[in-house]
């Protein structure tokens, strides 16, 4: 077998990276659905954690992007693009707010098993700017899933 060249290993990180930047996208909008629409008397609680998770992921989701603007690379240009290269289901339709709870910490380990695997291209390709972005993001997708399923066990 060759060995995968620079370029092709940078081809993939790029590729990792806009799948990522598309979830990004996804989740920070079902989010900020379930900010709209959450009901029920834990309503402020979440109305507020939901907001805090999205402002997070548009961070998150400019990082990205500017990162393979960095590796001198196109982000994904429009929402449809965004929906063609995504691990995430949209959601039409308002589940309940243990449901809501539930379908983010599925959507976080989803995006969380995908930064692992660019983490490991980026790794191998001595990429650590890419790396440490990733890192960080992963750090944050862990403790949010601690906190939500803690949240769920008790409600
Ligand atoms: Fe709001």
């Amino acid at each position: 077998m060759t060995q995968a060249t620079n370029t092709e290993i940078d081809a993939t990180i790029i590729a990792g990276l806009n799948k990522l930047l598309a979830d990004a996208a996804v989740f920070r909008y079902k989010l900020q659905n379930y900010h709209w629409n959450v009901r029920g008397r834990q309503f402020f609680d979440l109305h507020k954690q939901f907001e805090t998770l999205y402002t997070s992921w548009t961070k998150h989701l400019d990082d990205i992007a500017e990162r393979i603007r960095a590796k001198e690379a196109s982000p994904l240009p429009t929402l449809a693009r965004c929906l063609e290269h995504t691990h995430l289901a949209e959601e039409e339709g308002t589940p309940d707010d243990k449901q809501m709870i539930e379908r983010i910490v599925a959507d976080l380990l989803t995006i969380h098993n995908a930064v692992r695997e660019v983490i490991e291209d980026a790794d191998d390709a001595g990429d650590r700017t890419t790396v440490n972005m990733l890192d960080d993001i992963g750090d944050e997708i862990e403790k949010r899933v601690w906190m939500f399923r803690a949240w769920h066990q008790g409600a």
